[in-house]
């Protein structure tokens, strides 16, 4: 089975980006943590875009490819119908991961179109909410 990690935009700039907020880990060293947290039990599929039409398409291929979703819309999380519709046509579980405490920030991050669909949310856990996300989608796919 395969587990998508999908990154909205800025993350590709992972590390460089305002690293008192996001830190230094690279988003290469993400798909690493990635990796390490499905071991032998699924495969990760790990993509970034900054087009909010790219992650829509991603999410429509993981209807037929993914067990599971994992997913850091970045600013699409405050602004995307779009990505909440796709998001509402995968039957699989869905996490959502914020490497900041959104809720300590701006009040303009504080609503999530994308919470209205995840099973969980993880905020503020820096790079390890994904490790934290992608066993989360182990256990709710166990067969
Ligand atoms: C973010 C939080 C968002 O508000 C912001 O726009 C991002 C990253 C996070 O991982 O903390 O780009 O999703």
């Amino acid at each position: 089975k395969t587990i998508y990690v999908l990154n909205g935009p800025n993350l590709n700039l992972l590390g460089q980006r305002q690293p008192e907020i996001y830190g230094s880990e690279t988003l290469e060293d993400v798909e690493q943590l990635c990796r390490e947290a499905a071991g032998e039990k699924a495969q990760i599929r790990f993509l970034q875009s900054n087009w909010e039409g790219q992650l829509v398409d991603w999410i429509q291929e993981a209807r037929t490819e993914a067990c599971g979703i994992v997913i850091n819309p970045a600013a699409l999380t405050h602004s995307s119908v779009a990505v909440l519709d796709a998001l509402n046509m995968f039957d699989g579980p869905v996490i959502e991961v914020h490497i900041s405490q959104i809720h300590k920030r701006e009040s303009f991050r504080h609503f999530s179109y994308v919470s209205k669909r995840a099973d969980g949310v993880l905020a503020g856990l820096g790079v390890e909410g994904y490790q934290a996300a992608v066993r989360r989608v182990l256990s709710l796919t166990r067969a």
